[in-house]
Parts: structure tokens; C-alpha cells; sequence
């Protein structure tokens, strides 16, 4: 496996890839590697045969007073991490090289980006979809892996995709989570021993609205009282807990459809996100 650092190298790799016939796959990350990547990084394997890891942790993303600056950066442990998964070059640019001067071209999508996330969010997902339409455009990949977790930005980068007419497929693969059930992030290594115990009321909230909908359950402020309750008991701050349409991401009033349960809490100093699909479609899929 390889890592490389510059555009012009990463093109090089590919290039020479796609002489070879080679169908290319890219994994978009910030780093600090879990098994959630690493379940993306095997279906890239499994499905391409060139696979690229991007590693970037990309500012425009960030708001002001946000991470940036104590994201983790493990660069050695991540490559030792993609070369055992059988990843076949870590793209890994500097800052300077994605954006050598200010950038004056954006890539936004509108309305999908106004809720959830992008309320208390404003200028994150512009840096997202920036820096995606750049990876797409730099690794020239075939297929991109993206995890459910994300689940608002794979919505939007699916419609960046096709209201730009990229040549790639997005693919999106399962939350996975941790044996008692937090899902897995970059970000709960920021957490402290009593804070991940706090941090499972995500999951406990998003199950109990997942079975009151089994039960019969279809109005959305009880749905959301009860996901609010259980976050209150473990101290957690709520950014948002919304009950949206999958695709368009409107809220919903009344829950039907292809339905996403989604939510945003702040345990301690660290920002936490989790969601649930259900699918109450004939026949319906409340998993
Ligand atoms: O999901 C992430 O890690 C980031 O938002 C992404 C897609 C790599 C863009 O920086």
C-alpha cells in the first residue's frame, strides 16, 4: 500500500489503475479510523479493484469554536489500519494542497442542508460537499463509500451526485456500533469512561421510538417526547431529535413513508449523532 500526499501523485496511482483495467473505489475519511470505516474499507475491497482511503481533516467543515483544532490525527495507525483491511493507496494532502489559496467556488445543496445538523450548522455542509465534489474530481473513482451514521450527508451528497451529473455511484453501508450499542464515531474518543455510559441514551431513545412505532405509534411529538425524556435522564443536551422523510428530509408530522429518526446530543463537551431508518411501506420494515 502506498500513501501519497499530492494531487498529482494520486492521479498518477490512478491513472496507471485504470490503464490496468482496474475499477477504482475511494473511501472518503478525516482519519482516526474505527470499524465503521473499516466496513466501508472491506465492501471497497470486495467491490473494486483500486482502493483509495482519502484522509483529510477538512476545515471548511468545521465552525468556528468546533473541533478542528483536537481532531484526532493518527496518521501511522490508520495506514497500518487500511494496508491490513487491503487498501491499496491512502491519499493523505495537507491543507495547503486541497486549497492552496481561498476558495471562491463552492458546491451547495440547498433545502436538504437547512434541517438537522445544518440548522445549528450553517456553513458545514458546503465544506462537505466542497470537499467531496474535489475528492470525486481529484481520485476520479468509480464508486464512493459512506457510512449511514452520516446520514443527512449521504442524502445530500446522493443529490450533489446526480444534480451534477458525477460519474459515480455512492454507496452507503450500515451504522455499525460498539457491543452496547453506541455507534460508532472518530469523536468518542473524546469521551470520558462515565460519559460513554451517558452516551448510550442515544441509542435508547432511537429503540424506544423504533418500538412505539412497532406498537402502532404514528404521532410525532409523542415520538419525540419520549426520545427527549430519555435523553434528559442521561444528562444530555439536545442539538435536535427530528422524525424526517428519508429522502427529502422534511419533517414529518404524521410517520409514514421511508422515515428517518434522527438526532444530535451533546454529552459533556462532545457532539454525538445517531439515527434509525424505518421503512413503513407496504410491507413495512421496522428493524
Ligand atoms: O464523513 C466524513 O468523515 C467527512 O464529512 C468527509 C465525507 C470525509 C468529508 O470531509
Amino acid at each position: 500500500m502506498k500513501i501519497v500526499h499530492t494531487i498529482e501523485d494520486v492521479r498518477k496511482s490512478v491513472r496507471q489503475s485504470r490503464i490496468e483495467g482496474k475499477t477504482i473505489g475511494l473511501v472518503p475519511t478525516m482519519g482516526a479510523l474505527h470499524a465503521g470505516h473499516a466496513s466501508l474499507i472491506e465492501a471497497a475491497v470486495a467491490e473494486c479493484d483500486f482502493v483509495v482511503v482519502s484522509i483529510f481533516v477538512n476545515p471548511t467543515q468545521f465552525g468556528p469554536g468546533e473541533d478542528l483544532d483536537k481532531y484526532p490525527c493518527t496518521l501511522d495507525t490508520d495506514a497500518a489500519f487500511c494496508e491490513n483491511l487491503g487498501a491499496d493507496l491512502i491519499f493523505a494532502p495537507s491543507a495547503d494542497e486541497m486549497y492552496p489559496s481561498e476558495p471562491l467556488t463552492w458546491v451547495e445543496v440547498e433545502k436538504l442542508t437547512d434541517g438537522l445538523c445544518g440548522a445549528n450548522r450553517p456553513e458545514h455542509f458546503k465544506g462537505v460537499t466542497t470537499v467531496c465534489a474535489k475528492l470525486f474530481n481529484i481520485v476520479g473513482a468509480d464508486i464512493a463509500y459512506f457510512g449511514q451514521k452520516d446520514a443527512q450527508q449521504t442524502a445530500i451528497i446522493r443529490r450533489m451526485v446526480c444534480d451534477l451529473n458525477l460519474p459515480l455511484q455512492i454507496c452507503v453501508y450500515p451504522i455499525v456500533r460498539e457491543p452496547n450499542g453506541l455507534a460508532m464515531s472518530s469523536r468518542n474518543r473524546y469521551l470520558s469512561a462515565e460519559e460513554r455510559g451517558r452516551a448510550l441514551c442515544l441509542r435508547k431513545a432511537l429503540t424506544a421510538c423504533r418500538e412505539q412505532i412497532a406498537a402502532g405509534q404514528r404521532d410525532r411529538n409523542t415520538l419525540i417526547d419520549t426520545m427527549e425524556a430519555i435523553i434528559a435522564q442521561d444528562q444530555g443536551r439536545i442539538d435536535y431529535v427530528s422524525i424526517v422523510d428519508a429522502e427529502t428530509l422534511e419533517p414529518l408530522k404524521t410517520i409514514a413513508g421511508k422515515v428517518l429518526v434522527a438526532l444530535a446530543v451533546h454529552i459533556g463537551d462532545t457532539r454525538l449523532i445517531d439515527n434509525i431508518l424505518i421503512d413503513l411501506n407496504n410491507p413495512p420494515n421496522i428493524v
